[in-house]
């Protein structure tokens, strides 16, 4: 007889079970209702306009009237707008967007933005067909695949932090980093796997005298970044290339930066060695990748679930396109990321537990 090594987790039961999956499902459904009211620019349209009939809101937003009504309803019953009298006809109800939701649905900047997680549903979604078959063949699916709905949902779940307090308060934290920042000669500085650029300007407009390069291999990432530093005023600057970061000049940068890409990459030690060869000799790198549980832990945490949702549908399908593929997918955890800088070279590593972020780590590497 072997031994029963099953965890039996006090109070399980298929009605709980079926209980919680179908309010998770009901969750997605509301949140796919939240991409159109994003993408469709409603909540905008009833934010900036005030109280609106669906007549109101379809005239304001352009699209149908009969669809607005019954988003509004949809969302009135989910309690994500209010409703004026719920007695009146549906033609004549008044509906208006809650003051405490507006930074959330309409602010990117804000710590509570929350927009980009029904894009990135959204995108995941698309893809399934794709993802189906990867999963049979053992392909991949690539990052660019899943649009631009992933692509600026990316880069604004990273946003709020970037913009708001990396310049200002998390570089200034670290000590070493800050200083090369702030001395003379100014500091060239490297953003490996850029993205749409939000990191690249946030230390261009803290630190105004350093230069910044940003590289990624997705063209449509590059564009944004551009549209990006250009608005932020700092295009004079920053420069985003769609290049591979083994073509960058060797020895010509005194801070590199990578945030959350090296889980994604099919050839993270090759990519770290790369970047090991861009510093100067007394250069630095600063990684930022998932700020994951040291071992595999399971029931696991909301965050490990969160990761591990985007890994079984985003990261370790982009990184499986390519072959070889180191095919991290996205939970890296401290150990792993220890190995893979010591592969590529690199003398010193430190795990940052300070400052830290509530979904990311930082890692120091000294080349
Ligand atoms: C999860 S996104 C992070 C983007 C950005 N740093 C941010 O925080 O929003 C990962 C990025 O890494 C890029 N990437 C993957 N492999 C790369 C490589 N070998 N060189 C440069 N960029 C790469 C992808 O194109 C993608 O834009």
């Amino acid at each position: 007889m072997t031994a029963d090594t099953t965890a039996a987790t006090p109070g399980r039961s298929a009605d709980a079970f079926v209980g919680r999956l179908f309010e998770a499902g009901l969750g997605m459904f509301e949140v796919m209702s939240v991409y159109l009211g994003d993408r469709l620019g409603l909540y905008r349209a009833l934010h900036t306009g005030g109280p609106a009939t669906a007549a109101d809101l379809a005239a304001r937003a352009g699209i149908d009237e009969r669809y607005a009504r019954e988003w509004l309803e949809q969302q009135a019953v989910a309690d994500i707008v209010d409703v004026d009298d719920v007695r009146l006809a549906p033609e004549a109800r008044s509906y208006r967007l809650p003051e405490a939701y507006v930074e959330p649905l309409l602010n990117p900047d804000s710590p509570y933005s929350i927009a980009p997680l029904g894009r990135s549903i959204v995108a995941c979604a698309k893809v399934l067909p794709q993802l189906l078959e990867a999963y049979r063949t053992g392909g991949g699916v690539a990052w660019s695949a899943f649009g631009p709905d992933m692509i600026e949902a990316q880069g604004d779940f990273n946003r709020p932090w970037l913009t708001g307090s990396f310049g200002t308060d998390l570089l200034p934290a670290i000590p070493d980093i800050h200083r090369r920042l702030t001395t003379e000669p100014p500091a060239r500085v490297a953003d490996v796997g850029c993205g749409v650029g939000w990191a690249a300007i946030s230390m261009a407009l803290a630190y105004p005298d350093i230069r910044i390069d940003g590289f990624d291999l997705d063209p449509s990432s590059i564009e944004l970044a551009r549209e990006h530093a250009a608005r932020a005023g700092v295009a004079d600057r920053v420069s985003f290339d769609t290049r591979d970061v083994a073509e960058a000049d060797a020895g010509a940068y005194d801070v590199v930066v990578v945030i959350e890409a090296i889980h994604d990459m099919t050839q993270p030690v090759g990519v770290l060695a790369s970047i090991r060869r861009l510093l100067r000799p007394d250069g630095l790198a600063l990684i930022a990748d998932e700020r994951t549980e040291d071992t595999f832990t399971a029931p696991g945490s909301a965050s490990e679930r969160f990761y591990y949702a985007f890994s079984v549908f985003t990261c370790l399908p982009a990184a499986m396109t390519e072959r070889p593929t180191a095919a991290l997918g996205t939970v890296l955890r401290a150990d792993a990321m220890h190995r893979l800088a010591s592969e590529a070279g690199f003398a010193r590593i430190d795990r940052l537990d300070e400052p830290a972020l509530d979904m990311l780590r930082f890692y120091r590497l000294t080349a």
